[in-house]
């Protein structure tokens, strides 16, 4: 009952689809075991099939922008009377710059537009860290609201991930797991 194989799917920030890679067998096999045992038909697999989340099964970078950028408009943000909008090459190289969506921010504000906006129709921008902290947070639960409303409108798996779910459940002999 000692998976030989693992076959992973990842995907870089950058989207990437997809990658196998082969992994030498575990030196324990606890983890693998539990797997072995939580399926129903108790039967082993022999391999497994992992899926991550973000980028592999649905392509969620261009949701997470579009989820931002409807923030930044909401909030009316404003850098020396400019908009705040994130770019598809910018927020590609922001995602593989910044990990985390509120660093991502302060990245932006203080890496490369080196200012803080005004927002809500002229409020000042923040005048200290603390403003700073309190802007990004209140940004980013708005955001993260709009990208659950964005991933109810407009998610789709990427071509041919359900169809190899499918297949990989109806294989005895592969487990699978996210
Ligand atoms: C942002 O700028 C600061 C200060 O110059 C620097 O220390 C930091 O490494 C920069 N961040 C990134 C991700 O480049």
């Amino acid at each position: 009952m000692k998976a030989e194989l693992l076959l992973a799917l990842t995907a870089t920030a950058a989207g990437t689809i997809c990658h196998g890679f082969t992994i030498p067998p575990p030196t324990s096999t606890r983890g693998l075991t539990s797997l072995s045992e939580s399926s129903s038909d108790g039967s082993g697999g022999e391999f497994a099939l992992l899926f991550d989340c973000d980028g592999v099964i649905i392509e969620t970078e261009e949701l997470h922008r579009l989820a931002y950028n409807a923030a930044f408009k909401e909030f009316d943000l404003k850098i020396e009377g400019g908009d705040v909008e994130w770019s598809v090459p910018y927020y590609d190289v922001l995602q593989n710059t910044v990990g985390g969506g509120k660093n991502k921010m302060f990245y932006h504000f203080r890496n490369t537009t080196k200012a803080f906006p005004t927002f809500d129709g002229g409020t000042a921008a923040p005048a200290n860290p603390e403003e700073e902290q309190e802007l990004v947070d209140r940004l980013q639960a708005r955001k993260t609201d709009l990208y659950k409303e964005l991933i109810a409108e407009k998610a789709t798996p990427r071509p041919g991930v359900l169809e190899l779910m499918d297949q990989a459940l109806a294989d005895p002999t592969v487990r699978v797991g996210v």
